[in-house]
């Protein structure tokens, strides 16, 4: 008993001191993983636009880079693989699926590929949705789902940097389900589901 009451005692005092050190190390000052580090997979591997021979178009396309890069289209619209975000398919969607009671909807595929991606959508299409959500059928994506209210804050400068960058980047055959507008329930005091482990999208 004596015996079981010491092996009791020492785990417990091993537990409490290996929690203590996880806890020190996860709070900000110690914290082991530098911030810049999430998400750098999918900044290093945004393709760049020396391919474009117009210095003003390319320096336009720089900057949409930079935005696009920095305020999380990229996490959202990646497309997963078997482990983690393929980076071979920039920004080609189908990595994320929120759930609402507003519906269903799959991350798109921008980039310019004719069938799947955006070159189907004109400049003003892509920036209407950057402004307010708003998809050439006339559906409204919910402004939780796509944050477009913050996007409407963009100039138009911006936004326009951001439509030739999309539109310089590799194609990617990539089909993405059409949104359901049926409602999905969801637990009590939630806003929405997110889903974001696999791919997402059709073919
Ligand atoms: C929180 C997730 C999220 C973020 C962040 C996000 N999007 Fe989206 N985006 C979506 C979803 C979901 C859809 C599909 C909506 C639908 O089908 O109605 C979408 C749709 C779009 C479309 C419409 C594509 C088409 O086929 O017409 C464009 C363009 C777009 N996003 C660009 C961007 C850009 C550029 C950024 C970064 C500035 C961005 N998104 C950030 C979730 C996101």
């Amino acid at each position: 008993m004596k015996t079981f009451l010491k092996r009791a005692a020492l785990t417990l005092v091993i537990l409490t001191v290996v929690g203590f050190l996880a806890f020190l190390y996860n709070i900000p000052p110690l914290f082991w993983i530098a911030p810049e580090t999430f998400g750098a997979d999918m900044r290093h591997a945004a393709p760049p636009v020396d391919g474009i021979a117009d210095p003003a178009r390319r320096a336009i396309a720089e900057r949409g880079r930079t935005l696009a890069m920095n305020i999380g289209c990229t996490g959202c619209h990646a497309t997963n693989g078997p482990q983690g975000p393929d980076l071979t398919k920039y920004l080609a969607g189908g990595g994320t699926k929120i759930v609402s009671e507003r519906g269903t909807y799959v991350t798109r595929n921008l980039t310019p590929d004719f069938a799947t991606g955006l070159a189907r959508r004109t400049d003003d299409d892509v920036k209407r949705v950057l402004r307010s959500g708003t998809f050439p059928d006339g559906h409204v994506v919910p402004y939780t789902t796509m944050p477009w209210a913050n996007f409407s804050h963009l100039t138009e400068e911006d936004r326009h940097a951001i439509v030739v960058y999309l539109r310089s980047l590799p194609p990617v055959t990539h089909k993405i389900p059409e949104p359901s507008f049926e409602p999905v329930a969801l637990p009590p005091g939630a806003v929405e589901g997110i889903f974001g482990l696999k791919d997402y999208g059709i073919n």
